[in-house]
């Protein structure tokens, strides 16, 4: 490989993969729509289902693993070989109808569930990692995932979501994150924000 091509891999590539939690960076802004569906980001996907069934999760969003891209995986089963695998990129949600609470968690908050009110039923239309339009009219449980994935890419929690008197409950428990978060930067178990920032930019660049 002559070193032109290896800077540009370099470039590109994305590291190992692992769960970040409140309050990192990833989680908390934007993510940019993925113009480069390359084979590093096919893999990146792999390895988001392993990380969701390993944390018995039904749901991962790409900033979840510190990648600042508009896709999420969905298994309602949460078992790999059961129920059926979803890879929604670049979603849209329009339509929404109806209104349903049900309680949440999310692996980039452990131990912290909440009642959520939203649309009972939504449409998402996405792409699939094979690059085919999806277009699904959901309801129940994939609409609920769907939507809570969904505001992951807007650097939203479902914490974002809560009426005044639970946000007031679980305002403790997020505090106790960002004091968990900023103490494992400080004894520089955890990058600095500047570094995360830095790496979430170059992800951007190579692929949005
Ligand atoms: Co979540």
């Amino acid at each position: 490989m002559n070193p032109a091509s290896h800077a540009a891999a370099d470039a590109s590539a994305i590291g190992h993969l692992s769960l970040v939690e409140y309050p990192h960076p990833a989680l908390l802004r934007r993510a940019r729509p993925v113009t480069r569906l390359d084979a590093g980001l096919q893999e990146a996907v792999e390895r988001m289902f392993d990380i969701m069934y390993e944390a018995q999760g039904i749901g991962l969003a790409a900033p979840q693993v510190a990648l600042p891209y508009r896709l999420f995986v969905v298994n309602c089963a949460g078992r790999r070989g059961d129920g059926e695998e979803h890879v929604f990129i670049n979603p849209v949600i329009s339509r929404p109808r109806g209104t349903a609470v049900q309680e949440e968690g999310c692996l980039s908050l452990p131990g912290v569930r909440m009642d959520v009110r939203r649309p009972q039923r939504v449409v998402v239309d996405a792409w699939s990692l094979a690059g085919d339009p999806i277009h699904l009219d959901l309801d129940g449980l994939l609409s609920r995932v769907v939507q809570h994935e969904f505001d992951h890419l807007e650097g939203r929690l479902f914490t974002d979501r809560l009426p005044d008197a639970a946000a007031l409950e679980v305002r403790r428990d997020l505090e106790t994150f960002r004091e968990v978060f900023l103490g494992k930067q400080s004894r520089g178990e955890v990058p600095g924000d500047e570094t995360l920032l830095a790496e979430l930019d170059r992800l951007t660049a190579a692929r949005c």
